[in-house]
């Protein structure tokens, strides 16, 4: 029998078309010059089949939703106490771009925010590796999250590294801390290039379904990280995934989520699908317009409210 999904997709695709609301990214130049009107969104099953509808194979920069995924290599990596030790997993209430660090310690709040993500980043690969291994770890690992080999944009890169004075003061605060232990410059490029890795919606959506798959690639096969890793970082990203609009999403959509500012956004159900749409005009939290929308007729569609 013909899946009905590729129909239903092509439906809400129709009706969230219309909507021009929001602008994309202006604090990175590059993102800022996006085509606004791609829209594109993918369903991957933990079974290894997808279905994808619109921009579907228009690559773009991973940005935020890397965030997770490296979180995850970091836990697989270092082991759970090291990590924990140096990020919380509290939400911040606060926008991704804001200090957020906790009082005393000097540790982010969470790993979703870019404080969070940059401590994460230092995190990841082993503890005698230098800024060049690290970053190749990091690039590996969301490569075998997507199941094939991602390559970074340079030039979104350069020219979020030529604006980046508020993640240089981020991670400074991180080094007075000893959250940073490194050269915080050194260690927000490696962020930052991690940033700019090129996906489209349908590597996102598998790399969703590997996190729904409890780490398990659902084509290759291959495992990606273990299980409990798994569990600690879609429970961050229920909680703190979509920033200060974390709450109107766990109680509108309730799917475990990651957005990034280049327009994507991913939803991950454990045993069942991992979801991924790309449009770029964004709202004030930074999260897509049009991609919110898709996820609440999403999850209202198919019951897949985890409450
Ligand atoms: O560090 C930054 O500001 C960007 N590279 C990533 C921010 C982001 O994607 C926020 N998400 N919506």
């Amino acid at each position: 029998m013909r899946s009905p999904i590729p129909d239903y997709l092509a439906e809400v695709r129709g009706a969230v078309e219309p909507d021009r609301s929001g602008a994309p990214a202006g604090y990175i130049p590059e993102l800022a010059a996006a085509d606004p009107e791609r829209l594109g969104m993918a369903f991957a099953m933990v079974d290894g089949e997808v279905h994808a509808c619109g921009d579907a194979d228009q690559a773009f920069t991973i940005q935020s939703i890397s965030k997770p995924f490296v979180y995850a290599l970091a836990l697989a990596d270092r082991g759970f106490d090291t990590v924990l030790d140096k990020i919380g997993v509290e939400p911040s209430g606060e926008a991704f771009n804001e200090i957020s660090l906790e009082a005393g310690t000097g540790r982010p709040l969470n790993p979703m925010i870019n404080a969070g993500a940059i401590a994460t980043h230092s995190l990841a690969g082993t503890e005698q590796m230098g800024a060049g291994d690290r970053l190749q770890r990091v690039i590996d690992g969301l490569s075998a999250f997507a199941g094939r080999s991602l390559a970074t944009d340079e030039s979104v890169f350069a020219s979020e590294m030529a604006h980046a004075h508020r993640n240089l003061a981020i991670a400074h605060m991180l080094r007075t801390h000893d959250i940073l232990t490194e050269d915080p410059a050194t260690v927000v490029e490696g962020y930052t290039r991690q940033c700019s890795v090129l996906v489209t919606v349908r590597d996102l959506a598998v790399m969703a379904a590997t996190l729904a798959n409890n780490g398990v690639h659902p084509v290759s096969g291959q495992r990606v990280v273990p299980g409990p890793v798994v569990r600690q970082v879609l429970s961050v990203m229920s909680t703190c995934g979509m920033y200060d609009a974390a709450g109107d999403w766990a109680t509108q959509v309730g799917i475990p989520a990651k957005s990034g500012v280049a327009g994507g956004l991913i939803g991950s159900l454990p045993g069942q699908v991992g979801i991924a749409t790309f449009s770029p005009r964004l709202d004030a939290h930074g999260n897509s317009v049009r991609g919110v929308s898709l996820f609440k007729r999403f999850s209202s569609d198919m019951g897949l409210h985890l409450m």
